[in-house]
């Protein structure tokens, strides 16, 4: 076979693998330019230069092409021939430029693409949805455009997809989530923006996922918890908004988690403390607030890993320990839930605002000093208890306070468990202050009504 690449300039390395690749001919029997029977083609980790697909685009008898880190140009939907036997090309790290060729689809038998790394422009073609044999295809660091062909829903055998380091753009095809049998998957720094959450259904042997780097500007899918096989998940520098799903939970295999700069809000779910796999985590440059959940990748994590915070806190360095409520009269436990089954019995849970539970109180003042008679006065101590604790909770607080088993006299809370999920982190003031009513709120949960404050105490208490 000639090779025109000979005529080029290379280093004596070069010439000196070059032998050993010439040897190699020699023993397959290697053919002529006009076509012939050369099945196997490396000249790979090289400084070789020129139109190497040019020269073997007559040699349709290949099998096996790898010219991966190289100095090779040429334009691949000009120079690539087609293939019946070819199982694998490796073009990695060259020069090569164009859109991919369309030939790649006449390829029956490719198995392994990798084109990674060159200067390669345009868009995927749908004709390599007919390369069914595909399992690896890495398509990363170029220059594509456009959305993800359909027809990649066709790779019902691909383990790795790599489309890294593009301008790939739009909604990641529904048709990608027929790929059972994908492991890998990289998506990251393209333009990517939405992703159908029936994706991810079915991609149960996945165990690489990253969508980093693009512009997914939704929530978190819960689906992404059924990607039990997990180990690695990278969702860093998108838009992803609203609260983490505690579905992600189910994770337990996921070793590595970053979710920093997106949108991101809420309180961690308390679903992490299952995640016993979970070693690295970086949820930095979000709008998280609330405690850290106590588990191993948390307390392990360094303060880069975790600020740019609206208002986390616990018991690492670098953060504010976390707010409590401190209950003082946890000596009638059983009485506070008869009381407040016998005060409150229905009440649905219910999403008021900051805004409207400080009306209300406002009202309650207001009503109080309607009010001269002591027992109403206590009673109403009682049910303004109540309501506060369900107005801040999102809930009637009955199953809240039930769920305390063992109550010692000076029990303590986390504020943050007080608080309605829904609603945004309140800044560090309001959190006093929501402490101080929470406070009064609890006391007047007493079962004794004689020992709750009366509601004059109470306005007097809340004016301060
Ligand atoms: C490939 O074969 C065609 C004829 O089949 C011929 O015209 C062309 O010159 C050949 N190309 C190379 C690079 O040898
Ligand atoms: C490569 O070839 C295609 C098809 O002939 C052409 O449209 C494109 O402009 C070429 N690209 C370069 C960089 O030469
Ligand atoms: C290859 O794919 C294209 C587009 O997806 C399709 O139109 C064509 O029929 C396919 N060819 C073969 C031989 O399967
Ligand atoms: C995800 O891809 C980015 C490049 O876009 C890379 O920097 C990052 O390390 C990858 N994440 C993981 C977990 O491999
Ligand atoms: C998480 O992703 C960000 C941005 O992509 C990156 O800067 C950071 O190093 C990553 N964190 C870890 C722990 O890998
Ligand atoms: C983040 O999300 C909030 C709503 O949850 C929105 O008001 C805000 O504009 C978003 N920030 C960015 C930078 O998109
Ligand atoms: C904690 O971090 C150290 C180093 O930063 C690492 O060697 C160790 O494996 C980590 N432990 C866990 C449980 O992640
Ligand atoms: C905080 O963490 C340290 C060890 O990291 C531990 O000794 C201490 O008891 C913890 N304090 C609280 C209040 O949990």
């Amino acid at each position: 076979m000639a090779l025109p690449i000979l005529n080029k300039t290379f280093s004596p390395v070069s010439w000196f693998l070059l032998l050993i690749v010439l040897q190699q001919f020699s023993q397959i029997n290697v053919a002529s330019s006009s076509g012939g029977s050369l099945e196997y083609f490396s000249v790979r980790d090289n400084h070789f230069e020129g139109q190497i697909l040019k020269s073997l685009r007559n040699c349709t008898s290949l099998v096996r092409i790898r010219v991966e880190r190289n100095q090779f140009i040429g334009n691949m939907s000009e120079d690539f021939g087609i293939y019946p036997s070819l199982k694998l090309l490796h073009l990695c790290s060259n020069k090569f430029q164009g859109p991919i060729s369309s030939n790649l689809g006449k390829c029956p038998q490719l198995g392994t693409l990798k084109i990674a790394g060159n200067d390669i422009d345009g868009m995927i073609p749908p004709e390599i949805g007919n390369s069914t044999q595909l399992h690896e295809l890495d398509l990363s660091s170029n220059h594509l455009i456009g959305e993800i062909p359909l027809e990649l829903g066709k790779l019902s055998s691909l383990n790795r997809l790599m489309l890294n380091g593009n301008k790939l753009s739009g909604l990641v095809p529904l048709e990608l989530g027929s790929l059972t049998e994908l492991e890998y998957l990289d998506l990251s720094e393209n333009r990517f923006s939405k992703l159908v959450p029936e994706n991810l259904g079915h991609w149960l042997k996945l165990h690489y996922l990253n969508l980093s780097n693009n512009e997914f500007s939704q929530g978190i899918p819960v689906e992404l918890g059924d990607l039990v096989q997990l180990s690695a998940l990278d969702l860093s520098r998108n838009m992803f908004r609203e609260e983490v799903p505690s579905q992600i939970g189910k994770l337990e295999t996921l070793e590595k988690l970053n979710i920093s700069h997106n949108n991101l809000s809420g309180s961690l779910p308390r679903a992490f403390e299952e995640m016993h796999g979970l070693s690295c985590i970086d949820i930095s440059h979000n709008e998280f607030c609330g405690p850290i959940p106590n588990s191993q990748a948390f307390r392990n994590a360094s303060i880069e890993a975790l600020q740019g915070n609206k208002g986390l806190c616990g018991n690492i360095s670098g953060l504010q320990p976390c707010k409590t409520v401190t209950i003082t009269s946890g000596k009638h436990r059983k009485g506070w839930i008869i009381f407040i089954e016998v005060v409150f019995p229905v009440a649905g849970a219910v999403a008021i605002s900051m805004v409207v539970a400080l009306r209300i109180l406002v009202l309650f003042r207001k009503r109080k000093r309607d009010s001269d008679e002591q027992q109403r006065s206590a009673n109403n101590g009682g049910f303004f208890g109540v309501l506060v604790l369900e107005i801040f909770k999102g809930k009637h607080p009955k199953e809240f306070l039930s769920s305390f088993s063992t109550l010692s006299p000076n029990r303590i809370i986390e504020l943050h468990d007080m608080l309605d999920q829904r609603l945004p982190c309140p800044s560090l003031e309001i959190k006093d202050k929501l402490i101080s009513i929470m406070e009064v709120a609890f006391s007047c949960l007493h079962v004794n009504p004689e020992s709750r404050p009366t509601m004059q105490y109470v306005s007097q208490l809340l004016s301060k």
